[in-house]
């Protein structure tokens, strides 16, 4: 799918990888809409957008509440007349005292942010591309969320897990209504998320935080390439990306969903 002209929408657009994401497909010629919880961040993204010439448009959007999932996508329509480039990226980590330790109240929110969220919006996402013919959706997952796991946060790689095999599942959607989902699952990325997370880290796991201090960090920007590359690429559909540090990016071995239908 070319970009030009297109109608996307990034959610947690107001900061890292959202942010670069916004940034590259205003500068493919999308017009953006950018929704998050931070409303400083996203109205942020939106006016560098403007100054290089592109077009977007904030919406406060919590991708977890049903209301707020459907008026976002609303927005686009309404905004810029549909939505053909959807990624699902917004996302949290939670804080040190970690599963089993921590209260269920810190950790449920981390499936709510990155899972239910990510559903929610595929959902009003498809049903608004099936309007224009088709589409393509983005999601962030992670590696925490491939076979690596995470064991200083399970529930987060459960989290990102899920939407590994959420986004495998959907692979038919290229063939029924021309929609493809994919993922990315990246390493550690230069963002406040991971850079905020290593102190927190630390006080859990000094090996493990002096091994995330010891990688080459991914620059958001080279996550927005590879979104831009689901994108432009039509014959991806189900797959997720691995971006390791310091490593050549690289599609995931997963079994094909379409190959297994009514098995
Ligand atoms: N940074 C990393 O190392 C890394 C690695 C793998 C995956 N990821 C994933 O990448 C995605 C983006 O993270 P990032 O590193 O850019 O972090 P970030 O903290 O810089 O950005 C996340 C954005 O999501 C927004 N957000 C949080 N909860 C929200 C909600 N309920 N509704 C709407 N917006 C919400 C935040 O306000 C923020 O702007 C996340 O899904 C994260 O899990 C990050």
């Amino acid at each position: 799918m070319d970009i030009k002209d297109k109608v996307a929408l990034v959610t947690g657009g107001g900061s890292g990888i959202g942010a670069a994401t916004s940034l590259r497909l205003a500068k493919e010629g999308a017009s953006v809409v950018v929704a998050d919880v931070n409303e400083e961040g996203g109205r942020d993204t939106v006016t560098q957008i403007e100054s290089n010439g592109g077009t977007a448009a904030f919406v406060r959007a919590d991708v977890t509440d049903v209301k707020d999932a459907e008026a976002m996508i609303a927005f686009a329509k309404d905004t810029y007349g549909g939505l053909d480039i959807l990624h699902n990226n917004a996302g949290i980590l939670d804080g040190p005292d970690r599963y089993p330790d921590a209260h269920p109240a810190q950790w449920l929110p981390v499936l709510e942010v990155n899972l239910r969220g990510v559903i929610l919006g595929t959902q009003y996402g498809i049903q608004a591309m099936k309007e224009r013919g088709g589409g393509a959706i983005v999601n962030t997952a992670s590696m925490a969320g491939l076979g690596f796991g995470y064991p200083a946060n399970p529930v987060y790689a459960a989290s990102k897990g899920g939407v590994v095999l959420f986004t495998a599942s959907l692979a038919p959607l290229k063939e029924s209504d021309n929609i493809r989902v994919n993922c990315i699952c990246p390493g550690v990325v230069n963002t406040p998320m991971a850079t905020a997370g290593v102190p927190g880290l630390a006080a859990l796991n000094k090996e493990a935080a002096a091994f995330v201090e010891s990688l080459k960090m991914i620059e958001p920007e080279e996550i927005a390439d590879i979104v831009v590359q689901f994108i432009t690429d039509d014959s991806l559909a189900g797959r997720a990306m691995m971006a390791r540090n310091g490593r050549e990016r690289e599609l995931v071995p997963l079994p094909d969903a379409r190959e297994w239908a009514g098995r």
